[in-house]
């Protein structure tokens, strides 16, 4: 009889404890959590953006097949954006409104993704979550107002394996309100899978490709040519606008022994200007970097080359001319930047796990949280895997489970990354694609404040088309 009282008495204790538990619990939920709403208010946590200025840019973009001297000058049969690969470039001030009309004349559905612009939802170019995909014949019009100034690009999303890779992917260059640089190049870097016929080899994502880190071509361009020449004055200075477009390829531009200096990644200005000797561009990544070939160096012929592979491959040529009166590096406005340096020890807010497992019509699927999105499938019947809430600073942890690369990319927003396996980063600026590599843990913090269904993906396209996105809600 006593213990049978001994043992209520226990129950009634432990369910008064739960209760005490849950009242704190849900009081601690209520109240906001102050060590991260301190991280949210530091100066420069959030991005600033532009005011419009009325100005609008009529584009009008045909998606069509093309046969184009490209490479080494080769005939090659592509597609094309305007009959051009890259597609052109498309330029506009800070502020300025982009209003483009894409038609489609290919023989297959298509849009346009503007990469790292951050726009509204319904903007952003994603089949089936943002907007219908645009079939053959038929239009679509994007209308946004460029916030930031910077280096971005655009291409398609539904079926990039093929699509990117044949040829369609372009610069969008956002100028800066005040002086825009006075010598600039856009170099987008990619490389070409050809077939023996010397075409572009049609087997796209292949079982070799998804074991792999995607597509690696033979052949390496800057801007659809094998090694072009550049002319550059000693003592002048040039901003060099990096895009890396490959569907798999990592290019690392090796910039040691040039007086140059990185002023901007991912399409936003470094905190600082930061060295610029050996770059790494995953796929979607861009780097802006200030060029200055020195007095002796004029009239001879420099080298930059891809040192991300064993054996350096050369991607452009600097014929170095004259010598001008050294200019003196341009001055940057510095801007405030976040430090949050106790994001390190803060539990994350949303872990993904990327793997792979068997299945899907490739026999491989890719997975980010356990979840394939395959191509194909109805992108916007998926659940978001994560909910996040504008204005609050957030940690997302990526958890490279594979022994393969993944450029993570998330869609609406920029991010910074605070540690890389346990150890604190402070890389010096902000990114929209950071690149994992075998079994890499990576940390990033962000504060959201696009709205909307915004999707995180693997930019290795075809480990993209075989599954690997997943969707991030803004609210
Ligand atoms: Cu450059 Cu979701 O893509
Ligand atoms: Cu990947």
């Amino acid at each position: 009889m006593r213990a049978r009282t001994n043992w209520i008495l226990v129950a009634v204790a432990l369910a008064a404890g739960a209760f005490a538990g849950w009242l704190i619990a849900a009081a601690v939920e209520l109240r906001p959590d102050p060590v991260r709403a301190a991280l949210a208010a530091e100066p420069g946590a959030t991005l600033p953006r532009a005011a419009a200025t009325g100005v609008v840019h009529e584009v009008e973009l045909v998606a069509a097949p093309a046969t184009l001297p490209l490479l080494d000058g080769r005939s090659l049969e592509v597609w094309a954006y305007d009959g051009q690969v890259p597609g052109p470039t498309l330029r506009a001030r800070v502020g300025d409104t982009l209003r483009v009309r894409l038609r489609n004349q290919l023989p297959v559905p298509t849009t346009i993704h503007w990469h790292g612009i951050r726009l509204p939802n319904g903007m952003d170019g994603v089949p089936g979550v943002t907007q219908p995909a645009v079939e053959p014949g038929a239009s679509f019009v994007y209308e946004f107002v460029l916030r930031d100034a910077g280096t971005f690009w655009y291409h398609p999303h539904l079926r990039g394996s093929e699509q990117v890779e044949r040829g369609l992917h372009g610069a969008l260059v956002v100028e800066p309100a005040d002086a825009p640089p006075p010598r600039e190049l856009v170099w987008i870097l990619d490389d070409w899978r050809l077939a023996a016929s010397g075409q572009i080899d049609e087997r796209f994502v292949t079982r070799h490709d998804l074991a792999h880190d995607g597509r690696w071509g033979q052949v390496t361009t800057v801007n659809g040519r094998v090694l072009p020449s550049f002319e550059l004055r000693a003592g002048e200075v040039t901003r060099l606008r990096l895009i890396n477009a490959a569907n798999g390829r990592v290019f690392a531009p090796d910039f040691t022994g040039f007086d140059a200096r990185v002023v901007a990644f991912d399409g936003v200005p470094v905190d600082a200007p930061l060295p610029a000797g050996r770059l790494e561009l995953a796929p979607g990544n861009r780097i802006d970097i200030e060029l200055r070939p020195r007095a002796e160096d004029a009239g001879r012929q420099l080298r930059i080359e891809d040192r991300f592979p064993r054996r350096a491959v050369g991607l452009a040529a600097l014929d170095v001319v004259g010598a001008a009166q050294e200019e003196p590096w341009p001055q940057h406005r510095v801007a405030a930047a976040p430090v949050w340096a106790s994001a390190v020890d803060l539990a994350p807010d949303h872990v993904f796990d990327l793997d792979a497992a068997r299945g899907g019509p490739d026999g491989i699927v890719w997975r980010i949280g356990g979840r394939a999105m395959l191509h194909g499938e109805d992108h916007g019947a998926h659940e978001p895997a994560a909910t996040l809430h504008e204005g609050e600073w957030t940690k997302l942890r990526f958890v490279n489970r594979s022994g393969r690369l993944h450029p993570i990319h998330l869609h609406g927003q920029f991010f910074r990354v605070v540690a890389r396996n346990g150890r604190p980063a402070a890389e010096g600026h902000w990114r929209d694609t950071v690149l994992l590599r075998p079994r890499d843990v990576v940390d990033v913090a962000l504060v959201p404040e696009e709205e909307g269904r915004w999707v995180l993906h693997c930019h290795v396209m075809e480990h993209h088309d075989a599954g690997m996105m997943t969707l991030v809600e803004v609210r």
